[in-house]
């Protein structure tokens, strides 16, 4: 077989129906976020206000954060030089662990490297580990609890989004007797959308299910701690485990589950994405250790976070632009086309400082293209200003209907 000609194909598909990505090359400027530096293909330099940053606290820049990260370096050097079972577990882990079970009220915690590991390895093993297990997933939970749940090889029933009647009428065509799972997310990342979490609870309850929710968009945002919608809502004690990461609003990196000690330990031990893996690096562990520390102690951040994602909406809005109306702090800007999102991504960063990442499929469906945009205490009323004059103006250039009537 010719492989080449295969991958040129690939890419070539990708590019004709606007799926291929580029990445663009930017310099985060500790002090001075949302605004980095654009390093531009022909060698130049530009500065940037970055809309599509998924560190919505900006706590990648707090000083708390980078001192204690600076510390640890200096303490205990880069790497752990093992996994967890292999000299490589650091007290900055144990001490994330327990900053960690404490936010969600929970008896214990477990990290991993990323997010979407802690959800490979979670749901991988829990399906695995409890023999003939069903998993009831939600249709647009994120890839990595897919690939969890196809891991553990359990059988998978999808029910509907956010449609709890679907998933009671799953669950009760389930052998009462067989173990199950309910996975699914508190703020969904694309639609910017709430499960009902409670209603959730009352159908797995009812059922005799583990619950397992992701607040990976939610952690540090929400809740009087920001333990999450969870939290919020009152209802972290009806959740078996909670997954999140550090990588978002804990401007750090790295992913978590929480729950029950014996479940915690389960995972431990037999996760093989656990296992064989090396730790943590105890810097990015103690920067995570001290983000958590003041978004418990400072639910100011998050309210200027919401009112900031208020205004831009009503400012959209208020512009004519297509704006989804989220519950939450995303605020998805439906284009509805690859090469048209694209290109108005191109033109907000070329003409006018502004970087908003396409969203294309897979991460959305075809005809579903958008920009998500997410404010963060960070942008100022004239960022915001800006922005919806650049989108309009970009978009009536390139004819995009929405814009076009905004206009
Ligand atoms: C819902 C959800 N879960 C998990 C992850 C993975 O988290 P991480 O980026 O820490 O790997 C993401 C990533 O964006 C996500 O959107």
């Amino acid at each position: 077989m010719d492989f080449n000609r295969r991958f040129r194909d690939l890419i070539a598909d990708m590019k004709l129906d606007g799926r291929y990505r580029t990445f663009i090359e930017l310099e985060r400027l500790a002090d001075e976020f949302p605004t980095a530096l654009w390093h531009r293909p022909d060698g130049g330099t530009q500065r940037v206000t970055v809309w599509c940053s998924n560190d919505y606290l900006g706590m990648g820049q707090h000083p708390d954060v980078l001192a204690a990260m600076h510390n640890t370096l200096d303490l205990s050097g880069a790497g752990t030089g093992g996994t967890r079972n292999i000299s490589g577990t650091n007290r900055q882990h144990v001490a994330l662990e327990t900053e960690l079970a404490d936010l969600h009220g929970k008896e214990a915690a477990l990290i991993f490297t990323s997010g979407w590991i802690s959800n490979l390895a979670a749901l991988g093993s829990l399906g695995r580990l409890m023999p003939d297990c069903a998993v009831f997933s939600d249709a647009l939970n994120h890839n990595s609890m897919i690939e969890g749940i196809r891991r553990s090889g359990a059988e998978r029933f999808i029910f509907r989004h956010n449609d709890v009647s679907h998933l009671d009428d799953l669950m009760s065509g389930v052998d009462a007797a067989r173990p199950k799972i309910v996975a699914f997310e508190s703020v969904y990342s694309m639609d910017g959308d709430v499960a009902p979490i409670a209603a959730m609870c009352d159908v797995a309850e009812k059922h005799g299910a583990i619950t397992y929710l992701d607040e990976v968009h939610a952690v540090g945002l929400y809740g009087a701690r920001g333990g999450g919608i969870a939290e919020r809502e009152g209802v972290a004690h009806r959740l078996t485990l909670i997954e999140g990461t550090l990588a978002k609003a804990f401007g750090a990196m790295g992913g978590y589950v929480a729950g029950p000690a014996l479940i915690i330990d389960v995972i431990r031990s037999l996760a093989d994405s656990f296992i064989f893996t090396t730790s943590l690096c105890p810097h990015l562990a103690a920067g995570a250790v001290a983000a958590i520390q003041y978004v418990k102690a400072h639910p100011e951040d998050r309210a200027r976070q919401a009112e900031n994602a208020a205004r831009l909406k009503a400012m959209l809005k208020g512009a004519g632009l297509p704006v989804l109306d989220t519950p939450s702090h995303i605020l998805p800007v439906i284009v509805g086309d690859a090469h048209l999102c694209r290109r108005i991504s191109e033109l907000l960063l070329v003409d006018h400082c502004i970087y908003v990442q396409p969203i294309n499929y897979p991460m959305v469906a075809r005809g579903q293209e958008r920009l998500r945009i997410t404010p963060t205490p960070f942008h100022t009323e004239t960022h915001m200003r800006d922005l919806v004059g650049a989108l309009v103006n970009v978009g009536r250039d390139l004819g995009w209907a929405a814009a076009r009537q905004a206009a």
